[in-house]
């Protein structure tokens, strides 16, 4: 099963991958992870994405196309992949389907996790708060006035992503407002129908 995993910051996308890796046996590529991964190591490319991500942009193109495609055929992803957070631009859509069309691979679905805006604060809000009840660091792009940003990122450079996969016909929406269990199930009969 290949799988991108489509939606705004704090949609569910990284809940909803854990289940599906737990359940298929497959890996959770998320961009997100990756280049976090790589602020915490103080690696080149931590250094040049830590400012941007800190401000609630996206980082360059280039840097993501990069990571997945050392990614997409590694060890970890030969049952498959869910994408969490990637494509995250009609750019970084179009440099997938020539990878993976390189690697001779395609993709099973593209689902969209479609909320209410209104309640994505209150989800981060509450992440604050496991996280710190947890004894572990919040995310320094986790705060109210970062998640704007985020959001704004979103509608302008991520929502056309849909589009492209829509005018695909590739394109599947669950409802992400619904109880975790029940954005699970309905994802799970997106993937089998
Ligand atoms: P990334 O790490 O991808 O963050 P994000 O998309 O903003 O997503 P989140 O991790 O905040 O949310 P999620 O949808 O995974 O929700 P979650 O399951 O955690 O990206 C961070 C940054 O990295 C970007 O801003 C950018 O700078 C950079 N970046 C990453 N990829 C990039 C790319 N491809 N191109 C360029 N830049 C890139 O859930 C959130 C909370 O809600 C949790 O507490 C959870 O328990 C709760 N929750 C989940 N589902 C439900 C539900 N159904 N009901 C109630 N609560 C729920």
């Amino acid at each position: 099963m290949r799988l991108v995993l489509l939606g705004p910051p704090g949609a569910g996308k990284g809940t909803q991958a854990q289940k599906l890796v737990a359940k298929w046996g497959i890996a959770q590529l998320s961009t997100g992870d990756m280049l976090r991964a790589a602020v915490a190591e103080g690696s080149p490319l931590g250094l040049e994405a830590k400012a941007i991500m800190d401000r609630g942009e996206l980082v360059p193109d280039r840097l993501v196309i990069d990571l997945i495609d050392a990614r997409l055929d590694g060890a970890d992803a030969a049952n498959g992949f869910i994408l969490d957070g990637f494509p995250r631009t009609v750019a970084q859509a179009e440099a997938l389907d020539a990878l993976l069309e390189a690697k001779q691979m395609r993709l099973d679905a593209v689902v969209e996790l479609v909320v209410d805006e209104a309640m994505l604060l209150k989800r981060v809000e509450n992440r604050i708060r496991e996280t710190l009840q947890a004894g572990n660091s919040v995310r320094a792009d986790d705060n109210a006035e970062v998640l704007k940003t985020r959001l704004d990122a979103y509608r302008k450079q991520t929502a056309p992503v849909s589009a492209y996969y829509a005018g695909k016909g590739a394109l599947k929406q669950v409802d992400g407002m619904a109880p975790i269990g029940d954005v699970e199930a309905a994802l799970h009969a997106a993937l089998t129908s």
